[in-house]
């Protein structure tokens, strides 16, 4: 398989637009250079980078409300936040990434390509409970859906959304998480796919609304 990276598809300039297409290129040949030699990605993803990250990465926005603060649970080399980032300059988008050599990489990738919608924390996402609220996570590749529901929903406004980026499995991830989506309090669960006519085939996201987390201890009535 060749280590090249292949030029963009035809599609990628209908989804990088503007000055989203610089910033789009200029990523990809940092995952491609840095980011495989210092072992944030195989180097069997290069001739992927395009379609199978970027781009995958990409149609996310489709799921995104406009003008929230997000933050990219698990974020390794950037994705999906760094790429979110650059396609939604009205989203604020922190990358929690409890490994240095990574936060090393994702800092350097935000200087590089000069966007000031980015915030490089580093940490896990349970330390930050009680800390910060967002109004959206994400999350691809991290944990199962019922951990990330854990993880995440602390970090949410009520209202707010997990986008999990979880494809073949995602109805059964689902159904799988049933007793934390109750425990967390979460309003609605739904699979969403986007990116229809843009990557094949189209992303499968777990959408799940933040609802109050239900009390518990709550001390049970004398009769
Ligand atoms: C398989 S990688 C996926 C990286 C990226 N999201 C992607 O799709 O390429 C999982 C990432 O989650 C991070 N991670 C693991 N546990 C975490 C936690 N408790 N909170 C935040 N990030 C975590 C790891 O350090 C790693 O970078």
């Amino acid at each position: 398989m060749s280590d090249e990276l292949p030029p963009p598809p035809d599609i990628a300039r209908d989804v990088f637009t503007g000055e989203a297409w610089d910033r789009a290129e200029a990523f990809a040949e940092l995952l491609a250079g840095p980011g495989v030699v210092r072992g944030l990605l195989g180097p069997r993803e290069i001739p992927r980078i395009w379609d199978r990250h970027l781009l995958n990465c990409a149609v996310v926005a489709e799921a995104i409300p406009p003008d929230v603060r997000l933050v990219d649970i698990g974020s390794g080399a950037g994705l999906p936040g760094l790429v979110l980032a650059i396609v939604r300059q009205d989203v604020t988008v922190t990358l929690l990434e409890p490994l240095l050599r990574r936060t090393v990489f994702l800092q350097e990738c935000v200087e590089t390509l000069k966007l000031e919608n980015v915030e490089v924390l580093r940490g896990r996402a349970e330390e930050l409970a009680g800390k910060r609220v967002f109004d959206v996570a994400s999350a691809r590749a991290v944990a199962p859906l019922d951990r990330l529901l854990k993880w995440a929903m602390p970090l949410l406004n009520e209202g707010g959304e997990l986008i999990a980026m979880k494809g073949e499995r995602a109805a059964e991830e689902l159904a799988e998480a049933e007793p934390q989506l109750r425990a967390s309090g979460a309003r609605t669960a739904e699979l969403v796919t986007v990116g229809h006519g843009k990557v094949e085939p189209p992303a499968t996201l777990v959408r799940v609304i933040a609802g109050r987390a239900p009390e518990h201890g709550r001390r049970r009535r004398r009769r």
